[in-house]
């Protein structure tokens, strides 16, 4: 059976780093609260004019160098992302113009920060009816929908760009083995961005509300990321007959460290089997967890053929898991 295969991984945060200590000067907040309630202690924002697809081009431009593959030879760019540069044309027809991919086509897809997984599942299902070559990235430009003064929300996130080449293999030692994907849209009103949609289009009045940032109730998301990204990392676990020594690396979403040490502790993995950068980078959406991959990798925390398990849990609400064997890396 043909499976895809993570062959490489790059990543990209802008330089501009926005510290806790930074934030206390924009809202009622502190380093001390932020640290202990969400183990952020600083966070990447990108420089002004700098959109999801420049990152992600610096990401897909990095893996492209390293891995030697041609943007030619692409067949399909999917790009994950709620900050797309704007409403349409897609981020992938701004992204595959931006590096030549002359031969492909592709599509944004919005799950927000179950994202990457939603896009992984396709880009992996493209590769086994006949694609050999599928980018799918990982982007966020979560400080081009923040309200900087409102502190339930702008500590929380940061910006990224994250990117895979996916590439068929028929050796059981590689590629994606399964994935558990939800969606309940009755957990829309807990996270969610109010105008700028057909629902209420932008106008000086949805301006003024405030009404173009993203509103949570973090509690309600709390409780639920929780359960469920503990829940659903076991689930896929049992069902694939593993245990939790069986894992080289968990890469969970970075949205708050206590619903990792959740999710790490009812899976039973240790501190070294889990990967936790969000101090660094804050929750970067849809790229938490390619960026995640691309430094177990870089850190040879990880090597070809280890058992990789993502999960996720975001608006939507949406959230899964996907386990896999990384490699063959490809290299250029
Ligand atoms: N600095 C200082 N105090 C803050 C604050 C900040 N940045 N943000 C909120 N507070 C205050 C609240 O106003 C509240 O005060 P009150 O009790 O007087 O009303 C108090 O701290 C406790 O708020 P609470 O919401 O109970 O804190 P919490 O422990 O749940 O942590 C979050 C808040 C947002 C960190 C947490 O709910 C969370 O991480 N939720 C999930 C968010 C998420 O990951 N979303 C992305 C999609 S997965």
């Amino acid at each position: 059976m043909v499976r895809a295969a993570i062959t490489g991984v790059a990543s990209y945060v802008p330089e501009k780093v926005l510290t806790n200590f930074d934030l206390e000067k924009l809202v009622d907040t502190n380093d001390e609260w932020i640290v202990s309630r969400t183990g952020i202690r600083e966070r990447h924002i990108a420089a002004e004019g700098e959109a999801s697809s420049d990152m992600s081009v610096k990401a897909v431009t990095k893996l492209l160098d390293e891995t030697g593959v041609k943007a030619d030879e692409i067949d399909a760019i999917i790009v994950a992302t709620v900050t797309p540069d704007m409403m349409f044309p897609s981020t992938a027809a701004l992204i595959q113009d931006k590096i030549g991919a002359t031969k492909a086509w592709g599509y944004d897809l919005s799950g927000a920060c179950s994202g990457f997984l939603f896009a992984l599942k396709s880009g992996s299902a493209l590769v086994q009816t006949g694609h050999k070559k599928v980018i799918v990235i990982g982007v966020d430009t979560m400080s081009s929908i923040l309200d900087y003064t409102d502190r339930n929300t702008c500590i929380l996130f940061g910006d990224g760009a994250g990117a895979v080449l996916l590439e068929p293999t028929e050796d059981e030692n590689f590629g994606v083995i399964d994935d558990l994907l939800f969606v309940d849209g009755s957990g829309g009103d807990a996270l969610y961005m109010t105008a700028g949609g057909s629902r209420k289009p932008a106008s000086h009045e949805t301006v003024d509300a405030r009404q173009h940032y993203l509103v949570q109730d973090g509690r309600s998301v709390f409780k639920r990321a929780s359960k469920d990204m503990a829940q659903v990392s076991v689930d896929i676990l049992k069902k694939n007959n593993f245990t939790a020594e069986d894992v080289g690396i968990f890469i969970p979403h970075q949205a708050n460290k206590r619903i990792i040490d959740v999710a790490a502790q009812k899976a039973g993995f240790t501190n070294e089997q889990v990967l936790l950068n969000i101090d660094k980078y804050g929750n970067t959406t849809a790229g938490t967890l390619p960026i995640g991959l691309d430094e177990v990798v870089r850190e040879k925390r990880i090597k070809d053929g280890d058992l990789v398990l993502f999960a996720a849990f975001g608006a939507g609400y949406t959230w899964g898991s996907i386990l896999l064997r990384y490699g063959p890396s490809k290299k250029g």
